[in-house]
């Protein structure tokens, strides 16, 4: 047995785990984080897909004893009580599933796409995913989906309108008073 500290999804955890265990058997069956499904168990699908210190990885490649002193995050952690990421809002809105096995992998290889391209092409978006397998073969609308997250994102991230003028020069308390409006004439 190894002893790992990590942190999965904000909380902190100590455990003695056996050196040949895998970082989503552990996540799974240790933690009970049933949202991080095991398709293949051989690299290839993604659907393990979890955010192991900023880069995704897929969880059936990495030994739990691998991610000792790391911050997990796994698709449970992506949403708070008040709301979720823009990238679970816009896979509902876009009917970005059929039997939804492969979704979290696809949403957390999509977040880390997003933290590297705000703003992707479709191909870039297929490219980004190509790690990642749909047996439904539904990859239109999840395409669509991180186009509508990535928009959102944007969205979020620009300037409420006005505040560019309210921060333009000559904009500040130290500008000049507005001149007094004219009446308009009656006549
Ligand atoms: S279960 Fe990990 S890549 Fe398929
Ligand atoms: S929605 Fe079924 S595997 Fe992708």
């Amino acid at each position: 047995m190894t002893r790992i500290s990590l942190t999965v999804d904000g909380t902190a955890y100590e455990d003695d785990v056996e050196p040949r265990l895998l970082l989503v058997h552990y996540l799974r069956d240790r933690l009970g984080l049933t949202g991080t499904p095991v398709g293949c168990d051989t690299s290839n699908c993604g659907a393990c897909t979890v955010d192991l210190d900023g880069d995704s990885v897929k969880s059936c490649s990495v030994l739990a004893v691998q991610a000792d002193g790391s911050a997990v995050t796994t698709i449970q952690g992506l949403a708070t009580d008040a709301e979720w990421d823009p990238l679970q809002t816009a896979f509902h809105e876009q009917h970005a599933l059929q039997c939804g096995y492969c979704t979290p992998g696809m949403i957390m290889a999509a977040r880390d796409l997003l933290k590297e391209n705000p703003d992707p092409t479709p191909d870039e978006i297929r490219h980004g995913l190509e790690g990642n397998l749909c047996r439904c073969t539904g990859y239109q609308n999840i395409v669509r989906a991180v186009l509508a997250a990535a928009a959102e994102e944007r969205r979020r991230r620009a300037p409420a309108p006005g505040a560019e003028e309210a921060h333009a020069p000559g904009a500040g308390p130290e500008a000049a008073p507005a001149m007094p409006r004219t009446p308009a004439s009656a006549g």
